[in-house]
């Protein structure tokens, strides 16, 4: 097997994961040859000449076989890449805002340069999953994709469940252990798993659908009466993304929901991700690992460079039905939402209210809104808002009261009142 040269970009988190997985991996021939850094005073551990600050003496070296980037910074991730594939080398990186951001550019320079661009490390770190979308179930026509994809959250939660630390500390040991992003915000505000949901659904059904056109709300808003809302009736809450194919539209977002303590994913704790997909042939498919930390994802790149090294490209199989389906916010969807105090409560933009409790501080309705009214502003940006998916399931299966029987049922409350107004009418 040819020793890889590999040119890398970024040495922090990641990029010392890679090195750490590479060096004591037993099996796979391949050496950092050289690592494009930001900051040439930063101390690091190893000899200063491995270590530059020009790009293009990486990218342009001709003894340099592929380009691994894992900098922070989307744009100039997006940078390195395009001129990476342009200038004949193949890419690994773990960038999930750039890739999510960018996959129709990405894929059609794929095609263009015929270079690649894996990205594994970028979604639920050591699960996976964009290789089993791709290969496994590249022909299966797949119904839904959800789960667990954000492992800092994850984490702040199951501390704060089990440990009753309060978010903050919770949140300061995920920045410590090296799983959240260099900005957490990201990560508690569900736009990190929002990128690696875009990038699923990309693998799943074949459509490109940029982040801005999903909801994503966090777990920032959650406050101790919801937690205590929730243990009342015996329920978790987790982060999860969601995408669901209903006939020819995809509808998806992120969010909290609540978790029967039972159910697989209440389950799923700490860094720990979980990938949950559904097809017609298949059915119901779990998949679970660390989903962020050095190692798990070091561990996710090298083994994309190792795909690299026997030419492996995503083929994007199923890019060849995405004239058939098409992204929608045009859903109701089943939430418990709590205010702080009345003057916040939003009653007119429910569909149907189930529930209602008021008190000084603390209120909350259980109803059903459309995704595309929970994207507004004041449900965006009212920090006294909190907004968390019902429990409702059947068989286990998230989202499919949410989302499909709903639509149904909402659809036949509607032909019912128009019949009745009909016959008003006439009487
Ligand atoms: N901040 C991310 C997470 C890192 O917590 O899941 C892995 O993508």
């Amino acid at each position: 097997m040819k020793n890889i040269s590999i040119g890398l970009f970024g040495f922090g988190c990641v990029g010392q994961g890679l090195y750490q997985t590479l060096n004591q991996s037993k099996n796979f021939a391949g050496y950092i040859a050289k690592i494009g850094i930001k900051d040439p005073r930063k101390k690091r551990e190893l000899p200063s000449h491995l270590f530059t600050t020009d790009a293009l003496s990486i990218i342009e070296d001709p003894k340099i076989d592929i380009i691994v980037e894992l900098i922070d910074d989307a744009s100039a991730a997006l940078e390195i890449v395009v001129s990476a594939l342009k200038a004949g080398k193949s890419v690994v990186t773990a960038n999930k805002k750039m890739v999510a951001e960018n996959m129709q550019l990405l894929v059609d320079l794929q095609k263009e340069t015929g270079n690649a661009v894996l990205y594994e490390g970028a979604v639920c770190a050591s699960i996976p999953i964009i290789r089993t979308l791709e290969e496994y179930f590249g022909h299966e026509p797949l119904t839904e994709v959800k789960g667990v994809f954000n492992g800092s959250t994850n984490y702040i939660l199951s501390r704060v469940f089990h440990d009753k630390l309060d978010y903050e500390t919770a949140l300061a040991q995920a920045q410590d252990l090296g799983f959240a992003e260099s900005d957490p915000a990201l990560d508690v505000e569900g736009y990190d798993a929002k990128y690696k949901l875009c990038i699923l659904i990309s693998h799943t059904f074949g459509l490109h659908v940029h982040p801005d056109q999903v909801l994503n709300l966090g777990i920032q808003r959650i406050k101790s009466a919801d937690l205590e809302y929730a243990s009342a009736h015996g329920w978790r809450i987790k982060l999860l993304g969601h995408a669901q194919r209903i006939e020819d539209k995809v509808y998806a977002f992120v969010m909290p929901r609540f978790v029967p303590i039972n159910d697989n994913l209440a389950t799923t704790e700490n860094e720990y991700n979980a990938v949950v997909i559904n097809g017609e042939f298949c059915d119901n498919q779990w998949f679970t690992g660390k989903g962020a930390g050095s190692l798990p994802t070091g561990a996710a790149v090298l083994s994309d460079v190792s795909a690299l090294s026997y030419a492996y490209k995503y083929e994007y199989k199923k890019e060849s039905h995405k004239e058939n389906v098409f992204f929608s916010n045009d859903s109701p969807v089943k939430i418990y939402a709590s205010f702080q105090s009345p003057e916040d409560v939003l009653l007119n933009d429910f569909d149907q209210v189930i529930e209602k409790y008021f008190s000084y501080d603390h209120c909350y309705v259980v109803g059903t809104i459309c995704l595309n009214k929970l994207r507004t502003e004041i449900w965006q940006n009212n920090p006294h808002i909190n907004v968390v998916l019902t429990a409702d399931t059947l068989d286990n299966s998230l989202g499919k009261l949410c989302v499909n029987q709903l639509k149904v049922e909402i659809d036949e409350l509607k032909k019912g009142q128009r019949l009745r107004k009909k016959l008003m009418l006439q009487l």
